[in-house]
């Protein structure tokens, strides 16, 4: 940026907060490596009105923007890929009053989701997207991205929970629409707009959440299952028994070998079995027997119980520790797709022979949100830059009736294949906001749309 520029972003957000030079490129970088950009300058503001005044002087001197919080999103969405400036929004950490009559809280953007989460825990109440990344994804993140986690399943994603929503426009103007009613019913629905929109129109600076009660009893099972289709056969079977199924998350033996030998865990069973599935049940009523009896209904192999948090928490520790050990294996293209529940399995195992097929060095793993349809693909043993297998997976993900992206947005890596899930049409719509909102195309302009 010119010298005016900084000058006048230092005089917004005072010089300690324009950040460049070494201490830029860690959050130039995305959380997998796969992502490397460069940016001229970071900057960090402390409250709404200075990122307004910031968009302000960006939009009027043409300088583009990419919004970023915890920098753990997974498709290149919010790291400087081609120079711009990175706006940091860790630091609008307000966390409001919970409110016991509505349950909802209003959070500023920079407040991660663990924090969330412990503020809701001590009313007696929980914010109820969960994901391996709650320490350090924000707000401002999960709702610019909607992102999933492990119990859409029982409460969809991050918009399923929005009440309401503060942002900020590409010229400074503020958006905000935070009194949280249940009924509301005033044309456009701007949360559900920005939400997932991937900070290409707005700049999300807080948002209010619902927030569901803290149910006293939870119970977590590993089973082992014969494969993919008879996990999933088993999930169907225990969603339909149990209202208080809340997470049916699948992983692989491979998977697993992985995570305990990369973590230095304890096998979960004597036995190997092809899939695993890990399920999770909360209630006010000990859901343990019925759980019991419903899997007992199933043609499951091994059964480990958690009941006591540590338990529970070791019993996740193999699904969630997969991210993690993925990448200690090198870079990996990562690529979350949903299927049709009818097409899951089959779609397992015909990507991991395309995927050999392709290229011997390439390999395949596979887990997920399996209820949902729900799948990360991930391949390791490619080059970053190699998309063949991009293409291969997500035309075969296409070819099956499924989307790109179930979760983690489309960001730098997907746009070229957004064509295989959006029509022309949706497309031609998808610019047409985006012109309106940000005429001048500063807002995380290589995001998103091809
Ligand atoms: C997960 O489900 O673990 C997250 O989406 C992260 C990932 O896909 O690696
Ligand atoms: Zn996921």
């Amino acid at each position: 940026v010119e010298p005016d520029v900084r000058r006048e972003l230092e005089a917004r957000v005072g010089s300690a907060h324009v950040l460049h030079g070494d201490t830029t490129e860690g959050p130039a970088t995305d959380w997998t490596g796969r992502y490397r950009g460069r940016t001229p300058a970071i900057v960090r503001p402390g409250t709404v009105d200075e990122v307004a005044a910031v968009l302000a002087v960006c939009d009027a001197a043409g300088v583009p923007v990419v919004p970023q919080g915890g920098n753990t999103g997974l498709v290149g969405g919010g790291v400087p890929l081609a120079g711009e400036v990175v706006l940091s929004l860790r630091r609008l950490e307000r966390l409001g009053p919970v409110d016991q009559v509505t349950r909802q809280v209003t959070a500023g953007s920079g407040v991660t989701l663990s924090r969330l989460q412990a503020h809701a825990a001590e009313q007696g109440l929980r914010y109820a997207v969960d994901l391996a990344a709650r320490e350090t994804a924000t707000v401002g993140g999960t709702v610019a991205t909607n992102a999933g986690g492990s119990r859409f399943l029982r409460f969809g994603g991050t918009r399923e929970q929005l009440r309401g929503i503060e942002a900020v426009l590409a010229d400074g103007r503020v958006v905000r629409h935070l009194g949280g009613l249940e009924k509301d019913n005033t044309g456009y629905h701007l949360p559900s707009l920005l939400c997932g929109s991937e900070g290409t129109l707005a700049v999300v600076t807080a948002a209010r959440l619902a927030l569901v009660p803290e149910p006293t009893h939870h119970v977590t099972a590993l089973l082992g299952c014969p494969g993919v289709a008879a996990a999933l056969e088993v999930g169907v079977s225990l969603r339909e028994r149990l209202p208080e199924l809340e997470a049916a998350e699948l992983f692989l033996d491979e998977g697993l070998r992985l995570v305990v030998d990369r973590l230095a865990l304890d096998d979960p069973f004597p036995d190997r079995w092809p899939a695993y599935l890990l399920v999770e049940c909360a209630d006010d009523r000990d859901p343990t027997e019925r759980l019991a009896a419903a899997i007992e209904a199933t043609s499951v192999g091994d059964v480990a119980v958690g009941v006591a948090a540590g338990r529970r928490e070791a019993l996740w520790r193999y699904r969630e520790g997969h991210t993690e050990a993925m990448n200690l294996l090198g870079i990996p293209h990562k690529l979350d797709v949903t299927l049709p529940l009818g097409q899951l399995a089959a779609f397992a195992e015909e990507v991991v022979r395309r995927v050999r097929d392709l290229d011997a060095d390439a390999h395949c793993w596979l887990f997920g949100h399996v209820l949902d349809g729900n799948l990360h693909v991930n391949v390791t043993g490619l080059t970053p830059g190699d998309n063949r297998v991009d293409e291969a997976v997500l035309t075969l993900v296409a070819d099956h009736g499924g989307s790109i992206s179930a979760e983690h947005g489309i960001g730098t890596a997907k746009k070229a294949w957004l064509h295989l899930s959006r029509s022309p049409v949706e497309l031609d719509v998808f610019r047409a906001v985006k012109r309106a909102l940000d005429p001048r195309g500063i807002l995380n302009p290589n995001v998103l749309l091809p």
